[in-house]
């Protein structure tokens, strides 16, 4: 075994290009603040236990349960509606499917605003009953005790910085963060407190990559930026825009690469279902079953039909 296997097994971390799926031994918070300076984070949003089986198999580093569900999932237009007790079922599912990923739940509006308990007992709820092993918070300074408050519960702490959505309606409209002088040195200086206070990890929405890039030289823990350039330590996107599952028309922002058209595949499926519907071509007669009309027995004691093909769940 290298030196680099060994340091390898240490982390818990593995190279992006060769994603083991027989590997079960998960990324804890500490093994991904570890990745900093050896290799990028690959980090995607996650809502559903199918979808995280796929992300997880794929070599994706963190799945975040973000509150970005409200608007890709449940179609808001912010995510400010996001209800603590749906994430948690939905970090539940997600928790429960990856096996090597950390998984995060992203705090929502109004659960750690208020007091420190109220922050603690809400992250646990992420922890107890979702199953993940951190959580995210939006802020700078103004979440400080809330930060120290959840981590003294032992629960590790993501910040996000820049772009901060749930400030919504505070900042103004979904706006870049940071291209003034003054700005940038706020957010230099946010992020700095952060880090003081014991974050794990940083998210920068949303800033100009010179700034990011800035922040990830001057903190020693990981930044994972969404449209702040390819400076940061890793990247994050949300699932729906790197696969193009969105409603038609809908937009996405400019940093977002799409690397596949899921919608599409959705749509040009569905209407060849429509169609063989409608023109009688589904069901075959091999997705019908046969009844067994020769045998005088009574059908009801006839004994269980396999519905279910033996072990796989699945018709
Ligand atoms: O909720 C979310 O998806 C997020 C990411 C954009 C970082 O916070």
């Amino acid at each position: 075994m290298t030196k680099g296997q060994i340091a390898s097994l240490a982390t818990g971390a593995q190279g992006p290009e060769t994603p083991d799926p027989a590997r079960t031994v998960r990324l804890t918070a500490p093994a991904l603040r570890a990745l900093k300076g050896r290799r990028k984070i690959a980090a995607l949003t996650a809502y559903d236990a199918p979808t995280a089986a796929l992300l997880d198999a794929a070599g994706v580093d963190l799945l975040l349960v973000g509150d970005s569900i409200e608007m890709v999932v449940y179609g808001a237009a912010d995510t400010l509606g996001a209800s603590l007790d749906r994430m948690v079922a939905h970090a539940r599912a997600v928790s429960g499917s990856a096996k090597r990923a950390l998984v995060v739940g992203d705090l929502p509006y109004l659960t750690y605003h208020t007091t420190p308990e109220d922050a603690v007992r809400n992250a646990a709820r992420f922890v107890v009953e979702g199953g993940c092993r951190a959580v995210k918070l939006e802020g700078g300074v103004q979440r400080l005790p809330m930060i120290k408050a959840i981590l003294s519960a032992e629960i590790p702490v993501m910040g996000h910085l820049g772009l901060t959505p749930q400030s919504v309606n505070a900042l103004g409209g979904f706006k870049v963060q940071g291209r003034r002088a003054t700005e940038a040195r706020r957010i230099v200086d946010e992020a700095k407190r952060l880090v003081d206070a014991g974050i794990f990890a940083l998210v920068l929405e949303c800033v100009p990559a010179e700034v990011a890039a800035r922040i990830t030289e001057a903190i020693p823990v990981p930044t994972i930026g969404i449209g702040a350039g390819a400076g940061c330590d890793g990247q994050i996107l949300v699932f729906h825009d790197l696969v193009g599952l969105t409603a038609p028309g809908a937009r996405t922002p400019r940093f977002v690469r799409r690397y596949a058209d899921v919608g599409a595949i959705v749509r040009t499926a569905a209407a060849a279902y429509v169609a063989d519907v409608r023109t009688g071509a589904f069901p075959s007669e091999a997705e019908s079953f046969a009844a067994d009309l020769a045998e005088s027995r009574d059908p009801d004691h006839a004994g269980p039909v396999a519905l279910y093909a033996a072990g796989t769940g699945r018709r």
